[in-house]
């Protein structure tokens, strides 16, 4: 496998070619969830006392909400064993932040920390990186501005954007017009510090870690599931939280690049340790059995509240299924790579509801349907999603020579198509691996670790 081109400067990005690989063997961990990471660090830091986290992802997301809780008066430290002690302020004890907040290019700690603010009589500024400051964050300043706070943002509801929170905050009862759990979050994040009780309907189920790490922290935090499906979210306001001992369990969404890659390489037998389960995050390898991918679920426990378990894939002959729009909540983050198998699967995979996706880091409807094509897979783009025509198992083409696939900032586009690199002829030349230090900083290492065994 060939390495980072040590000559590349900051402006020119770090670019990597991707080499075909030989079966990928034996176990890996992946780190800690970045979802569940981020909140542990904020919630941590209400909490009056030290709350000890273990496992937490420490990935350029989290170390930025870790910037900014400290810069509101939390003090954050990491022990020379990796456990990160917390010693926060009390709900309702942020502190006006003496600086603009830079969120790097991190989405969740942007929108959930707007929420905390809101609810507190300070003001803060976000800013962010390129690709951040493209991200819409109308979808937080209108709750959080019906409940009282104040924003003067950039054109189009954009980074950099300042906002004053108030103190009371009125308790609003919010019907979700997208499917997200970024805005459901800060919309109970705000009702923590609200007098009353603030509501969040959820007409589509997301991932539920907040609702689980706040009754944790002691926060009255109760769930009604309708008929229907559609959840009603209430938190009283003025919670006293209590500090936790946290253990975060490995991520889905890491997981995701090498259960793909043991699914698509030849020969591959892989273990994956201790990645989170939860139903709300799992979808994916769901899907991938249903195109026939092997993969086992191995000693499912619990770690931290969260459903866990070793998943043991081998390499499997895969075919093109409709995936339900319904599962996209549960897997949001994961269709690039589930495109990279499906470019390899027999037959045709259509995708469809994954309007989304081109709001996350980068338009991942797009930027998937120019790589893939750049590693000469078969793409249709439509407004909603991809269709794929895969190969039936033999190897995409890769990258022509001097041809590179744009990764547009985004962690998820570099690391699928590192995966499509494996499964090529000539490999996948891949523009910028920089971003992949968001949210999986040993991506390589692992993947070089496999590949040299
Ligand atoms: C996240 C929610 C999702 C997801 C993101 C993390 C979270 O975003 O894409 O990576 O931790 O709440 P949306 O809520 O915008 O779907």
């Amino acid at each position: 496998m060939s390495s980072a081109d040590p000559a590349t400067t900051a402006s020119s990005g770090r670019p990597r070619r991707f080499a075909p690989a030989g079966p990928l063997k034996g176990r890996i961990r992946v780190p800690g969830d970045k979802s569940i990471s981020h909140r542990s660090i904020m919630l941590g830091a209400l909490a009056v006392g030290e709350t000890r986290v273990t496992g937490l992802l420490e990935g350029e997301d989290v170390l930025s909400t870790a910037a900014a809780m400290r810069a509101m008066g939390a003090s954050i430290t990491r022990e020379a064993d990796g456990t990160w002690s917390i010693h926060g302020v009390g709900v309702g004890g942020l502190l006006q932040p003496q600086q603009a907040l830079d969120m790097g290019n991190s989405g969740t700690s942007t929108r959930l920390l707007m929420g905390l603010v809101a609810a507190h009589a300070i003001t803060a500024t976000f800013v962010g990186d390129a690709s951040l400051s493209k991200r819409p964050m109308g979808r937080v300043i209108d709750p959080l501005a019906l409940m009282g706070a104040d924003f003067t943002a950039s054109p189009g509801g954009r980074l950099p954007l300042t906002m004053r929170g108030t103190f009371p905050a009125v308790p609003i009862e919010y019907r979700l017009p997208v499917a997200s759990a970024q805005v459901k979050s800060a919309i109970l994040l705000a009702g923590l510090n609200t007098p009353g009780i603030t509501t969040v309907i959820e007409p589509v189920p997301t991932r539920d870690h907040s609702e689980r790490m706040l009754k944790g922290f002691g926060a009255e935090l109760e769930v009604e599931v309708e008929s229907d499906g559609t959840r009603v979210i209430r938190v009283r306001g003025e919670a006293e939280f209590r500090p936790q001992q946290i253990v975060v369990p490995g991520d889905p969404s890491s997981a995701a690049f090498f259960v793909v890659a043991g699914l698509l390489v030849p020969g591959s037998d892989l273990v994956i340790e201790n990645v989170g389960l939860n139903p709300t995050r799992a979808a994916l390898f769901d899907v991938l059995r249903q195109m026939g991918g092997q993969i086992d679920e191995l000693d499912r426990r619990e770690v931290g509240g969260e459903p866990v378990a070793d998943l043991h894939v081998r390499h499997s002959a895969l075919t093109g299924i409709a995936v339900d729009p319904a599962v996209v909540p549960s897997m949001v983050d994961e269709f690039p790579v589930l495109f990279v198998a499906a470019a390899l699967a027999r037959g045709r995979t259509v995708t469809t509801g994954l309007e989304e996706l081109r709001v996350k880091e980068s338009d991942r409807i797009s930027a998937m349907r120019a790589a893939l094509e750049l590693a000469g897979a078969t793409v249709t783009e439509t407004a909603d999603g991809l269709i794929i025509d895969g190969t039936g198992g033999d190897p995409l083409p890769g990258t022509p020579a001097g041809a590179a696939v744009t990764t547009h900032l985004d962690h998820r586009i570099a690391m699928s198509m590192a995966v499509a690199g494996l499964a090529s002829r000539a490999g996948v030349e891949v523009d910028d691996t920089r971003p992949i230090a968001t949210s999986f900083p040993v991506f390589e290492s692992l993947l070089d670790g496999l590949a040299d065994t």
